[in-house]
């Protein structure tokens, strides 16, 4: 194991160059962030960006919106990092040569490259300016829905220009029927809009407790980092290395801005991220599944997502009531000892006249009861269902564990999407031979 990791680091530092620069890059970011977030806790309360910490019993007032100035260090990272990749072709003059459109031993200046990352920088700062839009006005669900895929289109015409790309691969049971590839057209574009919208919004529904928007993404990003490394060393076609180099540019600064909002974040948490963060997070992670070309491993990565979309459904389309907020409630033991402040699942309650909830929606909460996903806490005198948790995978580790501490709700919900990710990785690289 150490040995492989040993000949990931020197192949790497040989031959990838930019890489080693993004590393470097990416730490800088990391530490820029760490010092910059303390400075503006103030002046983000003083213009009234701030959130209640709902569930400490003291209910302090924190300086929310914090992912703006990280996804505002990040993206100035990429723009001091767009010319690394084609430094080859500036001669090693690097800041007095114009770029040479034929440099007689690499060939033709790749403009397409280029144009691939300032489409995907452009797609993440829309999505960034949407989220905090979205912050300061705290638009209504309906609306917000459509954000990120008004943010991916610079991507998505970049997609249709440059690759147009639009086949995906049959697996081999389908083949018989269907081919070695289905080709999807138009269908394609709204398949890539709707991985961008379920990247961005599914890191937002699983939210609410401390470290938990920043933790699952980091989770997520350093996953991808892995599957990127081993792509690189194991694969030498020139097509994967350049598509994986392309995804480690973008996640490498990403994770380290990530981490240092995670250190303020993690419980007790003296900053909240915002919805910024959520987006800006999701989408640069769509942005790097689409244009390296691997969006199935990326919603392996994304298991727990998932599942809190699915089992949220029923709320989230409204089939059963859904309360403004869904994150667990706090079970006060002890006011003065914070350890003793324990967290229980939050309830919803049926029937209520203004919003009764229909068959489809019973039908629904009793198929999940079934399934063991459910905590049904009283019935009606029809034995119907008046009371059952909030359909979040919050909610139901709670169900499971009994009331625990918030830090430790943060670290089983972690654990459980750093075991789905290794889950991932098994799936990618084992049981897909059985697939493709
Ligand atoms: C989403 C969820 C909502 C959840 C909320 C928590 C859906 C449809 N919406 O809404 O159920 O309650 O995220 O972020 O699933 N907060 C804390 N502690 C934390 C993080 C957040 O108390 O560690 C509170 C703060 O009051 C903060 C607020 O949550 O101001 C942020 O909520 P917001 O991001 O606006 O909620 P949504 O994303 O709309
Ligand atoms: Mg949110």
């Amino acid at each position: 194991m150490l040995d492989t990791i040993k000949d990931i680091i020197q192949y790497i530092s040989q031959y990838h160059e930019s890489l080693v620069v993004s590393f470097i890059l990416a730490i800088l970011a990391g530490l820029t962030a760490v010092k910059t977030i303390p400075r503006l806790k103030q002046p983000f309360l003083n213009a009234k960006l701030s959130g209640i910490d709902i569930l400490k019993p003291n209910k302090p007032i924190l300086p929310e919106t914090l992912g703006l100035p990280i996804a505002i260090i990040y993206l100035i990272t990429m723009f001091l990092f767009i010319p690394v990749p084609f430094i080859d072709w500036f001669g090693g003059k690097f800041f007095f040569s114009v770029v040479h459109d034929e440099a007689p031993h690499l060939g033709t200046f790749p403009y397409h490259k280029l144009g691939e990352i300032l489409s995907a920088i452009l797609a993440i700062q829309s999505m960034v300016l949407l989220g905090f839009a979205d912050d300061v006005l705290d638009v209504r669900w309906r609306y917000k829905v459509w954000f990120p895929a008004i943010a991916g289109i610079p991507l998505l015409i970049f997609y249709y220009t440059n690759f147009g790309v639009t086949y995906v691969v049959t697996p081999i049971q389908l083949r018989p029927w269907f081919g070695d590839m289905i080709h999807l057209g138009p269908l394609y574009y709204v398949y890539m809009l709707s991985l961008i919208i379920f990247c961005t919004h599914s890191i937002n529904i699983l939210a609410g407790i401390n470290g938990i928007e920043a933790g699952q993404t980091l989770v997520i990003s350093l996953s991808i980092i892995i599957n990127d490394l081993l792509y690189i060393y194991k694969n030498p076609d020139q097509r994967s290395v350049e598509v994986h180099l392309f995804s480690l540019y973008f996640m490498l600064p990403f994770t380290g801005v990530t981490l240092a909002l995670l250190y303020y974040n993690w419980y007790p948490a003296k900053v909240f991220v915002g919805d910024t963060f959520c987006y800006f997070a999701g989408m640069t992670i769509a942005v790097v599944g689409i244009l390296g070309h691997f969006p199935k491993t990326l919603v392996l990565f994304f298991i727990p997502q998932m599942f809190n979309f699915l089992y949220s459904c029923p709320q989230l389309f409204r089939f059963v009531e859904c309360p403004r907020h869904r994150m667990p409630r706090v079970l006060v033991d002890n006011k003065n000892d914070q350890s003793k402040v324990l967290l229980h699942c939050s309830v919803v309650t049926l029937n209520q006249e203004r919003k009764p909830t229909g068959k489809l929606g019973r039908a629904m909460l009793e198929f999940l009861n079934v399934l063991g996903l459910l905590h049904v806490i009283s019935r009606d005198d029809h034995g119907r269902i008046s009371q059952c948790n909030n359909l979040t995978l919050l909610n139901l580790v709670l169900s499971y564990t009994g009331p625990i501490p918030e830090n430790r709700l943060t670290c089983t919900v972690l654990l459980i999407q750093i075991l789905c990710s290794l889950l991932a990785f098994y799936i990618r690289y084992s049981l897909v031979k059985f697939v493709y």
